[in-house]
């Protein structure tokens, strides 16, 4: 089955095509005209809000195209630090590109508590109906940057399923089975499978 994922990140395209994938979900990026569409964010700490924002907004988009009746990924996600009131939380995208995971190790210089999550809320729109579920992965800010390998903050993400390694150190497949974003799309999945779907 086709899925068009909303969104303009190419490191979630590649997760959600392996996650998916091994479930027989053929992953696409949404794009109108050739580009992904740019997405008016909701101003709210809900990533719920911001989810379901975009599923509506993509409805409008494809309305009258191609691509009409397709079924619509959307995943919003972010790094959730606990002592830090959950910050970065649904701002982890700027904070991204502007402190980088040298700022956040900075922040968290004196700190001992170093607890941390990542959330993804993943909503697929198929047929008319919508299905959403939320992924989590807990773990730890490391005290260094370690390792190139995912996106964003993998680099200082420790998660408690692993073996001490960042998300950085890790297989896109190691990091696949572990992560929030692994997590939210199988519970996507699982629920589509269902026979009372
Ligand atoms: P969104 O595109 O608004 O959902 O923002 C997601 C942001 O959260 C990304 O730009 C990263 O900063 C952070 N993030 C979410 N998931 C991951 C991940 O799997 N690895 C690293 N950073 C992530």
């Amino acid at each position: 089955m086709r899925v068009l994922f909303a969104t303009s990140n190419q490191n979630k395209i590649a997760e959600a095509k392996t996650s998916l994938g091994l479930l027989g979900y053929n992953v696409e990026q949404l794009l109108i005209d050739g580009n992904p569409p740019d997405f008016i964010e909701p101003q709210t700490d809900e990533i719920e809000i911001i989810s379901k924002s975009k599923i509506q907004q993509s409805l409008a988009f494809i309305s009258g195209t191609e691509f009409e009746g397709s079924s619509i990924l959307v995943e919003d996600s972010g790094l959730f630090i606990e002592d830090l009131g959950d910050f970065p939380g649904v701002y982890s995208s700027y904070v991204e590109k502007t402190i980088g995971n040298k700022g956040i190790i900075k922040i968290l210089d004196n700190i001992s508590n170093r607890r941390a999550e990542y959330r993804a809320y993943s909503i697929l729109y198929e047929n008319g109906k919508y299905w959403s579920s939320l992924g989590i992965c807990s773990g730890k800010i490391s005290t260094e940057i370690r390792g190139f390998n995912g996106f964003g903050f993998d680099p200082i993400f420790i998660p408690d399923s692993g073996d001490g390694r960042t998300f950085g150190e890790m297989s896109q497949f190691e990091k696949d089975s572990k992560s929030h974003r692994g997590k939210s799309l199988r519970i996507l999945c699982d629920e589509l499978r269902r026979p009372s779907k």
